[in-house]
């Protein structure tokens, strides 16, 4: 087998750095979102990203390839109590190369580096493929029924 063959079976995406987003991320992040199909009509991503930018208790954490593009993200956060993440997605092109579940230890690492003894996301009953991705990267499903209120008038 030539060197050619080899790389291309490697793994793309076990050495991509991952750090906190740069101003000049927002576009390129939206664009992913939208690619890994998780803008809602009723949320405004920018604002989000703005709010979980705004204080000492959330950020959102990106990789990046070669090229310094934004190709995952994940957002992570703690409200005194319990932590939470959003947002997170791998490129559609770079799935199942383990990128996903680096996003969410480098998440669990920010909550742990924070004392956060626990973490809590949602998901939509009907995904079993991102529900199948957190159930092998250790995450427990625990019955429980959400109650909400919108703030925002809308
Ligand atoms: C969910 C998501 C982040 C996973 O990213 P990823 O980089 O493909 O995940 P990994 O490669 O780290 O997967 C780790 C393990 O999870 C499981 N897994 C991941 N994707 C899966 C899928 N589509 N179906 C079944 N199992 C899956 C597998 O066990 C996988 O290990 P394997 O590839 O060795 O079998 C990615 O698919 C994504 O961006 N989805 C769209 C956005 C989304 O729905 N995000 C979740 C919001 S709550």
């Amino acid at each position: 087998m030539d060197d050619t063959a080899t790389q291309a079976r490697a793994p793309q995406t076990h050495a991509l750095p991952i750090g906190h987003m740069r101003d000049g991320d927002v576009e390129a992040l939206v664009s992913l979102w939208e690619r890994a199909g998780l803008i809602r009509p009723w949320n405004d991503p920018r604002a989000d990203i703005a709010l979980a930018r705004r204080g000492p208790h959330s950020t959102i954490l990106v990789a990046r390839d070669a090229a310094d593009a934004v190709v995952g993200s994940v957002m992570v956060g703690h409200d005194g109590h319990r932590g939470w993440i959003y947002y997170l997605a791998v490129d559609p092109a770079l799935t199942r190369q383990g990128l996903g579940r680096r996003l969410a230890h480098t998440a669990e690492d920010w909550l742990q580096a924070r004392g956060v003894p626990k973490l809590m996301l949602l998901v939509r009953p009907e995904n079993e493929q991102v529900r199948a991705f957190y159930a092998a990267s250790g995450y427990i499903e625990e019955p429980r029924i959400i109650f909400t209120k919108r703030l925002d008038g809308k």
